[in-house]
């Protein structure tokens, strides 16, 4: 075939290709099968691969994701992205129309409703009809280019349709999850052991924030129009005729959108949706009722942060009853056992609901939530399932309150309160060992690929492992005995725990899964203490002066490093090699160990260790023969004599500052 045949048959199947992606996806009404679609797709694929010059970003191959990303450029969006006022009564929305009517002085005003849509809001710039850029929302004033991202989803056009093609249009409005698609994602995703999206719109966030393109292409992702940022070359009167447009440039544009001549009109489509909402098949948490004349909107103006033409009425969130048929105690990885209800499934906002954590023994009490309750259940912020109350009228007089175990569920062993929770106190409890590992695992602590939920579960009821430190001595055999391991797995799996252990010591801290000890407190820690050994033997004051840390937390870390079993662990990960001392900055006191004793008076102490850490050097909470310099201030205490008797070098306030370069001439 010649270039120029090649070229012909190029445009032919594009246009064909397009046209019946527009069938399938925007109309839902598809005229030619999955194999036919994918035969003429493949044609296509194979041309441009042929001759890759004819290849042009408005071609439905390039609809398949590309390349992954290492991070989204910056978009600063020309016209502000602005958010909505929300509205929760009828009268809102009325006192919204008053607003409106008065300062237009008017006594009518027409306004347009729509779904308010729950996903992810973005901006698409055409520019002579072709996609060139599409954005996230971000803060409102600069988002993320997802360009490539959003070429993936069918029912955004990469060129317009039809004749009305202005120089140039962004397009505004929302990527979503279909309702059944988000559903069936996450049955995968449960099947795979990978975490769950709590609910559409993080599906669809997630989806389109993904570095690599061919993930969000495997992801089923849609587009509906709902307003516009730049535009050039064309105008409108109403929203009503925008979105016209907007459906002949080739969008799907949400056929429930209604004109309503008066706002008890509006407020008619408010009540039809929120008795309705379940029937929708795109997820909406509201209705935004907006004035259609555009020339008003210029007149109303906008708030900081929200145009005046436009109110969002928020669905009330939705309350179900159901019927508690059990409560179990789930051990997690610190031992505290919460109780949860296990309930006949409903389908609540949207996802079905088939458990809900009870929290505590005291919300257990106040609820005073038995077994074979009819409960009410809501959803929390839209994503936690929560029980509100239960119906004590139909209590049958059968249902027996709930009592806290005396024992551990899962070990049998002894259980203990702190305050509201009940903890077991059994530290080889294979829950908590359980819970351990997938933390030890996870991405931010030793980030072992591979090691989920059922390998953690064989390997602890195996009593392959007692603990994290156990992971770094099973043996390739070790592991071939593992059910559903083949050998390539299994030894990727063994080499990924063999090179956790190079992981830095802020990610061991935080992967010994000390009680409220977090990534960023873990980070915190070991830039102050430098290292393992320096932070075992703080004090509640030596913890206290570290950013971030309060007297409670403090109490906790030490409690949790006095324990036997920290000890001995930490040890043991010791003796394996893991590192236990925060790397170095490099610096001019790199090698050299500080401590401080005495208050300063040009800066805190807490202050000055931070200065010796950006200089490459170590500050220790203890004098010993490792020390170089103690610096004295006002009032030393002990550790003063302790480096007198060790013959230590001393320094005094001025002689540390002309050290580090921060003496009075030098500032
Ligand atoms: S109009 C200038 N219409 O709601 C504001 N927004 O709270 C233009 N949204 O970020 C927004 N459905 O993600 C508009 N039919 C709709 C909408 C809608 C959902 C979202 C959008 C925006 C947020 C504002």
């Amino acid at each position: 075939m010649t270039k120029e045949e090649a070229q012909k048959r190029i445009e032919e199947l594009r246009k064909t290709i397009e046209y019946h992606n527009y069938r399938y996806y925007v109309l839902d009404s598809p005229e030619i099968s999955d194999e036919e679609y994918d035969k003429l797709f493949r044609e296509l694929a194979n041309l441009e691969k042929q001759f890759p010059e004819l290849v042009t970003p408005d071609s439905p191959t390039q609809r398949v994701g590309a390349l992954p990303a290492t991070e989204f450029a910056t978009v600063t969006h020309e016209i502000p992205m602005l958010s909505l006022d929300n509205a929760f009564t009828d009268e809102e929305i009325r006192a919204f129309d008053e607003r409106v009517r008065n300062s237009l002085k008017t006594d009518h005003v027409e306004y347009f409703c729509e779904h308010k849509l729950d996903g992810l809001a973005v901006s698409l710039r055409y520019e002579n009809g072709i996609l060139v850029k599409g954005s996230t929302r971000g803060n409102g004033y600069t988002g993320e280019d997802v360009t490539q991202n959003l070429k993936t989803v069918r029912t955004i056009p990469l060129k317009l349709k039809g004749e009305n093609i202005p120089p140039v249009v962004e397009i505004r409005g929302e990527t979503f999850m279909m309702l059944k698609d988000f559903e069936v994602l996450n049955e995968q995703r449960q099947a795979m052991g990978q975490p769950l999206f709590a609910n559409p719109r993080n599906a669809a966030a997630g989806s389109i924030r993904q570095l690599d393109s061919k993930i969000t292409a495997q992801r089923k992702l849609y587009f509906m129009p709902y307003g516009f940022g730049v535009i050039q070359g064309i105008s409108f009167e109403t929203q009503e005729s925008f979105l016209k447009q907007c459906s002949e440039w080739g969008f799907r544009v949400n056929e429930h959108n209604k004109k309503a001549s008066s706002i008890e009109e509006a407020l008619s489509f408010i009540h039809y949706w929120v008795e309705h909402r379940l029937e929708l098949s795109f997820p909406a948490d509201g209705v935004v009722i907006k004035v259609n004349k555009l020339s008003y909107w210029q007149a109303l103006g906008n708030t900081a942060h929200a145009p005046r033409y436009a109110i969002a009425f928020k669905f009330p969130a939705e309350e179900k009853k159901t019927k508690v048929s059990d409560i179990i105690f789930q051990v997690g990885r610190t031992g505290i056992i919460t109780p949860v209800a296990i309930l006949e499934p409903v389908v609540l906002d949207g996802a079905t609901v088939s458990r809900a954590t009870l929290h505590n023994f005291d919300i257990v009490k106040q609820l005073d939530i038995r077994k074979g309750d009819v409960v009410r259940l809501k959803r929390a912020g839209m994503v936690i399932p929560e029980v509100v109350g239960v119906d004590m009228d139909l209590r049958t007089g059968k249902e027996q309150p709930l009592l806290p175990p005396n024992r551990c569920p899962v070990c049998g062993g002894p259980t203990e309160w702190d305050g509201a929770y009940l903890k077991c106190v059994n530290i080889t409890c294979p829950a908590q060992l359980k819970g351990h590992l997938l933390h030890w695992a996870s991405r931010d602590a030793m980030d072992i690929d591979g090691l989920g939920e059922t390998l953690v579960d064989y390997l602890v009821d195996g009593n392959l492992v007692t603990s994290v430190a156990d992971l770094y001595t099973l043996t390739m055999q070790d592991l071939l005995t593992l059910p559903r391991l083949a050998e390539k797995s299994a030894a990727k799996l063994y080499q990924n725990i063999q090179h956790s252990k190079d992981r830095p010591f802020f990610r061991v801290l935080y992967g010994l899964g000390i009680p409220r000890v977090g990534l960023k407190t873990a980070q915190a820690l070991a830039e102050h203490f430098g290292s393992m050994d320096e932070l075992l033997s703080a004090t509640e004051d030596d913890l206290t002066a570290v950013e971030g840390i309060g007297q409670e937390t403090a109490e906790t870390i030490i409690k949790a490093l006095q324990s036997d079993q920290v000890h001995k662990l930490i040890d043991k990960l010791k003796t394996i090699g893991l590192r236990m001392e925060q790397e170095q900055t490099e610096g001019p006191l790199k090698g050299l160990t500080f401590v401080f004793t005495g208050s300063l008076s040009s800066m805190s102490r807490a202050e000055a260790g931070q200065l010796v850490q950006s200089l490459g050097g170590k500050v220790a909470s203890n004098v010993s023969k490792t020390v170089d310099y103690v610096v004295v201030g006002e009032d030393p205490g002990s550790k003063f004599d302790k480096a007198q008797k060790l013959g230590l070098n001393i320094l005094d306030e001025k002689a540390f500052l002309d050290m580090v370069g921060k003496n009075e001439k030098s500032m």
